[in-house]
């Protein structure tokens, strides 16, 4: 196992009827800005029973954060935050909502370009670099990328989407209340299963580091989200099955199975090009590049890919290559029967377009991908001619 630090000092409201707890845990004399996306969370009336509970204090609203939050939006935010004195931020939606909040609670006070703060990549932005940063809670209401208790956002700008990370941005605390959820459209139920599943897998299938707590739990969320997929998916308000996949997905990118093992994230980053390019949702480029990354990699990830087969889908017999095809197949096979093709054709991505997905991995320095950073251009390519 490598060495590792760990912080997450988000608190997890977790439940029915959870939202009584905003008034304790939000300043009592606090400005708030409410953030919301496109609307779902105002026509389920949610926006309104939150605004219940934050009774007294002075609270404004800015939604129409779009799916894959752009930072020209979330910059008028970050005006509103600063022309109306907010001190404090309740972001309401799925991972969008939460991670253009995040950036919102970064960018307000931020005395340069805002700009600046998609340039850091994975590197921390730090309080040298931001001197003052507004703190937040969420209101989950997609289960899916585990933004609600993790320091991460992606962000739209231009033709990319930029990954910020920050301990700053840590939510203060998030409500994850599985019948917010229940309104959800069936795809984006799959999707996030999907998003959670290939969570996993990226800090999972990789090379060996002897992290067996680690790999126990990434084993036994995978098994959660294959077990639950197809009735959070189909039975949009069977409690149970929604309340595990809310609590899979942020365990899958909370921290804890990250650390001491390698990392991969090849997939996402592909992936992310995928949807500045075409605009295919997150979790449906996962569905498509994973099952194409495992076939291509099966070399460095060998070791891992046999333990997957094995623990996770009880693969016991046949040739090791045989185990690995198979695994490979049933994964494939899962993504589908939530309802997500996983081929670049069925979304209208033929393979003349490949070129401008490599070119745009390339003009963003993706140039070494996955665990190893043996994923180059050229293997890239290859993923997503083996994709389409
Ligand atoms: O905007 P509204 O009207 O709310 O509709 C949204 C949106 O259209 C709708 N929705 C959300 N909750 C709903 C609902 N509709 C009905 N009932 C509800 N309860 O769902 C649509 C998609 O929402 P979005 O927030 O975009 O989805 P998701 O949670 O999958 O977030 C995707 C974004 O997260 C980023 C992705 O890149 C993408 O931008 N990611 C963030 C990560 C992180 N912070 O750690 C990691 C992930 O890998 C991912 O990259
Ligand atoms: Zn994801």
């Amino acid at each position: 196992m490598f060495n590792f630090d760990f912080y997450n000092p988000t608190r997890i409201f977790f439940g029915k009827g959870r939202l009584d707890v905003i008034d304790k845990n939000v300043p009592a004399n606090a400005r708030v800005l409410i953030t919301f996306g496109g609307g779902s969370a105002k026509k389920s009336g949610l926006i309104d029973k939150v605004k219940t509970h934050l009774g007294n204090r002075k609270v404004l609203e800015f939604g129409g954060i779009e799916p894959n939050p752009r930072y020209e939006t979330l910059m008028k935010a970050a005006e509103v935050v600063r022309n109306e004195n907010i001190d404090f931020i309740l972001a309401v939606g799925g991972g969008s909502v939460i991670d253009g909040t995040k950036f919102i609670c970064l960018a307000s006070h931020y005395k340069g370009d805002a700009r600046d703060l998609l340039k850091h990549g994975f590197a921390p932005i730090t309080s040298q670099v931001v001197e003052k940063v507004v703190p937040f809670g969420s209101v989950l209401t997609l289960p899916a990328t585990g933004s609600e208790m993790n320091n991460g956002a992606v962000i739209s700008y231009e033709h990319g989407k930029f990954p910020v990370m920050s301990e700053l941005a840590y939510p203060k605390f998030s409500i994850l209340d599985p019948v917010v959820t229940f309104t959800l459209p069936k795809i984006q139920v799959a999707n996030g299963v999907v998003d959670a599943f290939v969570h996993v897998a990226e800090q999972y299938i990789t090379f060996p580091a002897d992290a067996k707590v680690q790999d126990r739990m990434a084993e036994g969320i995978l098994q959660t989200l294959i077990e639950i997929g197809a009735t959070t998916v189909n039975e949009p308000e069977n409690y149970a099955a929604r309340a595990n996949h809310v609590w899979s997905a942020t365990m899958a990118l909370n921290g804890i199975i990250a650390v001491g093992v390698p990392q991969d994230w090849a997939t996402h980053m592909i992936g992310h090009e995928l949807t500045a390019l075409f605009g295919i949702d997150h979790g449906q480029t996962l569905a498509i590049v994973y099952p194409s990354v495992l076939d291509v990699c099966r070399r460095q990830k060998r070791t891992k890919l046999l333990q997957y087969a094995e623990r996770v889908w009880n693969i016991t017999t046949g040739s090791d290559d045989e185990k690995i095809d198979l695994a490979i197949k049933k994964t494939r096979e899962f993504f589908e029967s939530l309802g997500i093709k996983t081929r670049l054709s069925e979304y209208g991505v033929t393979v003349d377009k490949i070129p401008a997905v490599v070119e745009q991995l390339k003009a963003h320095g993706l140039t070494a991908l996955s665990e190893t950073g043996k994923i180059t251009l050229e293997v890239s390519q290859k993923i997503l001619e083996n994709a389409l």
